[in-house]
């Protein structure tokens, strides 16, 4: 295996001494850079973009043409793992992810098995074994997947939701069912995780996206439960490296404790913590990652300097921190002000690594 020339992220993921804050950003590759939206127009529809390895290590590449970023993340979508279970997965123009056949009953939940990711998700893994070959150990390769709950609403209202009022009511009228669901779920992603590790991810990130919208009781039995037996079946040395595992819940800073218990090595903060009192909680038992506002991006290039400058001294002179914002880019974004916060972090931070 080629040796990384730039190790930062991995070292930070593990807490241990950088020379400098690494940073990657939520979607970096995506409709905010217009090089994406060529090569997307090029693949005809985006599951075509992320069914095409050479495509989409095309667009894996094209932020880190722009921007000095300390790693690459795998071009795919979390809802790969639905599709490959056979739920149909399309998307509308302008109105997001849709399945053809959702899972709304006992029965349909009865059907679904785990889906064999070298045969039903094999793009994927294909993708991640070209782009390790492209990014030559430039920068690491981030792997992931979505949460068995954030998956789960998804398959049962059928799309994207605001109110999740079919998964909710199966929450609470027919838990037996939801487990059922989360269990195939939480099987199917460590499986697909340690395919992704096995093809190459240097580190895996679980997206809990929607989390944030149970109660604390719910959250811990029907989200956090199925992520503590995913990081439990996670593959963690591959070919003599650690490949640290990154739990994020949008939404779930009140929950930090609990999640540091699951036995990750990283936990994503969106912007409502003070990454500050975040460290003081977690007093170094994990990793944080994040937490820029996206739309601090819309601001000047002395503000974005000015909250890099707030959330680098949050954390303070301390290893383990990875810059991030705290959820995707929005598609809106002037690349410009990406390349400012990229290099802000950067230059901002270096004198926190002094002793390093
Ligand atoms: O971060 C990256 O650059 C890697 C690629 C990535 C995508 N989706 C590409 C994508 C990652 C990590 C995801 C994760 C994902 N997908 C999540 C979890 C993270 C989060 O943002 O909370 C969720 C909830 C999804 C489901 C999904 N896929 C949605 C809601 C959408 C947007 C639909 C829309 O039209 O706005 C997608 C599509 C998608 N996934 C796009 C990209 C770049 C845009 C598709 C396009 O090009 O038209």
């Amino acid at each position: 295996m080629t040796k990384l020339k730039n190790d930062r992220l991995i070292r930070a993921l593990l807490r241990q001494p950088v020379d400098r804050t690494p940073i990657w950003i939520m979607r970096q590759a995506g409709r905010y850079l217009p090089e994406y939206k060529k090569t997307r127009a090029q693949a005809g529809s985006f599951m075509d973009l992320c069914r095409s390895a050479e495509l989409a290590c095309e667009v894996t590449m094209q932020p880190l043409r722009r921007f000095d970023l300390d790693a690459a993340i795998l071009f795919s979508d979390i809802l790969t793992v639905p599709d490959a279970m056979g739920l149909g997965l399309y998307f509308e123009e302008g109105e997001g992810p849709k399945f053809e056949r959702p899972v709304r009953s006992a029965s349909e939940v009865e059907k679904l098995s785990v889906p064999d990711p070298e045969t039903k998700l094999d793009y994927v893994l294909n993708a991640v074994r070209t782009i390790r070959r492209e990014l030559d150990g430039q920068v690491p390769l981030i792997g992931f997947s979505g949460s068995p709950w954030t998956l789960a609403t998804y398959m049962v209202e059928g799309g994207s939701s605001k109110e999740f009022s079919h998964i909710k009511g199966m929450l609470y009228s027919e838990p037996k069912t939801l487990h059922q669901l989360l269990k195939v779920l939480a099987d199917s992603v460590a499986a697909y995780l340690n395919a992704q590790i096995a093809a190459g991810a240097q580190a895996v990130m679980i997206f809990d996206t929607w989390g944030g919208a149970l109660t604390p009781t719910a959250y811990q039995e029907f989200s956090l439960n199925y992520m503590n037996a995913i990081v439990a079946q996670l593959t963690r040395e591959y070919d003599g490296q650690r490949i640290p595992v990154t739990l994020f819940t949008k939404g779930g800073g009140q929950w930090l404790e609990h999640q540091a218990d699951s036995g990750c090595d990283a936990l994503g903060l969106d912007w409502t913590v003070d990454i500050n009192e975040a460290r003081r909680r977690m007093g170094g038992r994990v990793a944080l990652q994040g937490n820029m506002d996206p739309s601090v991006l819309y601001g000047s290039a002395d503000q974005i300097r000015m909250e890099t400058q707030r959330i680098l001294e949050g954390f303070g002179p301390h290893p383990g921190h990875i810059f991030n914002l705290g959820h995707g880019i929005h598609q809106g974004m002037n690349p410009d002000n990406v390349k400012i916060l990229v290099d802000a972090v950067h230059e901002l931070s270096e004198p926190l690594h002094q002793d390093g």
